[in-house]
């Protein structure tokens, strides 16, 4: 019978006999699989994991700062890297969602290597990859092309020629979570909703700008803050908000606005291939139109999407 506590043990003797002395560098998310894998990973060879997290400038409000001190308490070797400018600056007046995908996961993966080659004697590439991981690289790579390509760090271990410690390879996402729960990673990691690799970038419709960003950003602390709050965020599979590239019409004391509009998205799903839209209480969603539109300055309109997917998708590029 699998148990977290046989499948612990067993997995750092593996990765003990495996790795060695030798190093391994390994790229953080703040999501639930890299953050399981590293602590798997630290708690086999230490401080010989050297663990590396990108700010590229799409994450939450504040996520990059709250997540990296997490790292720093659960004794994880880790770097944060700023590349906020660097990534704002390869995507300026891009608006193609899979041109915005190609290019924050080049910029990743050029910012990883940098970060690497000034590392010495690194052997292996530590990776959060799941067995549902495995299985759609398998697909994506087929004639049926992509529906959208998800796959933001692919080909980081060929161009890394490293070898490859995965210690989640075979596991499913609840298992990951059991597994965390056993090595004390903290319900906040392991309670968050999904967030793409491309971040807020594929929540700007259009080009992105950091002022786009920066209200985005606004919005969505709202949202996920009134969505725990309100004992929903466990209710939902995931949420988000999105800036539509759309103007209209307002009215602010006396004065006529023209400003953005956000759409509030939260679906449920069990693994994210088919959802429906969450049936939210309209008071819920009433008081965060409210507040959101109160305080963010820039936007004057708050909708909510009631697509299911199919053949919606959950994000919107
Ligand atoms: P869609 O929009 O395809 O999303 O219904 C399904 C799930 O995948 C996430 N998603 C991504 N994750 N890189 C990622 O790491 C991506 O480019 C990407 N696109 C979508 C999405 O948030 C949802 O959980």
């Amino acid at each position: 019978d699998w148990t977290p506590a046989a499948f612990v043990e067993e997995t750092i003797a593996r990765i003990k006999a495996q790795v060695g002395d030798k190093k391994v560098i390994m790229a953080l998310s703040g999501g639930v699989d890299s953050t399981v894998a590293a602590e798997l990973i630290h708690k086999a060879i230490g401080s010989n994991l050297y663990c590396i997290f990108v700010d590229n400038g799409l994450l939450r409000k504040d996520e990059f700062e709250l997540v990296l001190e997490s790292y720093k308490h659960m004794g994880l070797n880790v770097k944060g890297v700023n590349a906020k400018d660097l990534f704002y600056g390869k995507l300026d007046g891009v608006s193609d969602p899979e041109q915005k995908r190609k290019i924050i996961g080049g910029l990743f993966i050029d910012v990883f290597t940098s970060e690497a080659a000034q590392l010495q004697n690194i052997a292996f590439l530590g990776q959060g990859t799941i067995y549902p991981d495995v299985i759609e690289s398998v697909s994506v790579n087929g004639p049926s092309a992509t529906i959208k390509s998800h796959h933001n760090v692919g080909g980081l271990p060929e161009k890394m020629n490293m070898g490859l410690v995965e210690p989640l390879r075979f596991l499913f996402k609840d298992e990951v979570r059991r597994v965390g729960r056993e090595i004390g990673i903290s319900e906040t990691f392991l309670g968050r909703h999904p967030f793409p690799g491309p971040g807020l970038a594929i929540r700007i419709l259009g080009a992105i700008t950091a002022d786009k960003v920066k209200m985005l950003q606004e919005a969505d602390a709202i949202y996920q803050e009134a969505l725990k709050e309100d004992q929903l965020y466990d209710k939902v599979w995931q949420a988000g908000t999105i800036l539509l590239p759309v103007q209209s019409v307002g009215v602010m004391g006396d004065e006529r606005t023209y400003e953005f509009t956000v759409a509030l998205r939260a679906v449920t799903s069990t693994d994210g291939m088919t959802a429906d839209w969450a049936h939210l209480p309209y008071e819920f969603l009433a008081k965060v139109s409210n507040e959101i539109i109160n305080r963010v300055r820039g936007i004057n309109r708050v909708v909510y999407d009631i697509s299911s997917k199919p053949p919606a998708t959950i994000e919107w590029e």
